[in-house]
Order: C-alpha cells, then structure tokens, then sequence
C-alpha cells in the first residue's frame, strides 16, 4: 500500500501544510538588542510579527542522535531605523553540527560568521545554502516581500542564541538608495 506523506509543501503558499506542523512566531518584543538604532526599536509596536518558523513535528526529541529536522523560516520585510529585519541567528548548540538552507521566495541574505570571518550569501528563489559547522547564522530580508527559507538540520543540533554582538561583527543597513551596505558593528 502506498501511503500519503503526513507534511506537504504548498508551492504556491510556500507553506508546510499537514496534521504535524508545529509554528513558532518571533516578534518585535522578542528582538529586543537585536537591532543598532534601540530608539527606532522601541519605536516599533511590540506586537509586530517579525517572523514564523513552521516545522514537521516528527517526533524525535531535540538532542536525539542521528535524526533530521525539516522547517520553512518566513521573515517579514521591512527595517528597524535603517536595518533590515532579521531572525535573531544562532550557534547550534552541538557545534560542530552543519545545516542546509533552500531559498522560496523573496530576496535576502544569509550571514555566516566563523571565528569572526562574516560570509553574505544571496538567498533567492531557488538557492542552496550550506551552512557549515561551527558557524553562527542568520536571515536577513533585503526585499520588500515575505522572504521564505527552508531549512534541514540536525535533531541533535540545538540552538544557542548568543547576544548578536557576539554572533555577528557586521550589520546590513538599507542605504539612501534602498541598497544593502554592510556595516561593522560600532
Ligand atoms: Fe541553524
């Protein structure tokens, strides 16, 4: 007998849709530190949905060996001041413990900090994205629609949310021209 799979993606909602999908929101009062300009921070509602992550609730226990995790990341565009919105970024907790990326739809970027070495890559429709071990990371929506990540990862891998000072030495602000500019921290 052929059986249905329990999780389906919608290619045209780019969502997961099934009975085992668990959601997470992320919003403005969740970020706070996150962001350069703390007084536009604070000028933000502190309801503003900044991102949902959706993921197949497969059953493992995170920090179970050998196991994979499946989930989608959708990060609202828009800035705080003259910074892009972002997910807050991580460590995996086991840390030497890597990650797969796959853009869905929108425009942004994806930064990678290893040993305070920063890496930007462009994440469109369509890019894969490795993430190695050992590497902090985060999303960041240059565009001006929803930006969708999928993502692949370890059950094993945890998350270690450090202070994004910590993570991240450099920061991407919209410049008077709407275009990305990387700034080092101050
Ligand atoms: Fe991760």
């Amino acid at each position: 007998m052929i059986k249905k799979s329990n999780v389906e993606y919608n290619g045209e909602t780019f969502k997961l849709e099934g009975k085992e999908i668990q959601e997470k929101e992320t919003r403005a009062k969740d970020l706070a530190g996150y962001f350069l300009d703390s007084a536009a921070y604070q000028q933000l509602d502190p309801e503003t949905l900044m991102y949902r992550v959706e993921f197949q609730d497969n059953g493992l226990v995170e920090g179970t060996p050998g196991g994979l995790y499946f989930g989608i990341t959708h990060l609202c565009p828009g800035v705080v001041g003259e910074e892009y919105f972002l997910t807050k970024g991580h460590f995996h907790a086991k840390r030497d413990t890597g990650e797969y990326y796959f853009g869905l739809q929108g425009h942004g970027l994806l930064m990678m900090t290893e040993n305070g070495e920063t890496q930007l890559e462009a994440v469109v429709p369509g890019s894969i994205h490795y993430i190695p071990g050992n590497t902090a990371h985060c999303l960041i929506n240059t565009g001006t629609g929803m930006l969708s990540v999928s993502a692949c990862w370890q059950t094993e891998s945890g998350h270690d949310y450090l202070p994004s000072e910590e993570m991240f030495p450099q920061r991407v602000l919209r410049d008077t021209t709407s275009v990305p500019v990387i700034k080092m921290n101050p």
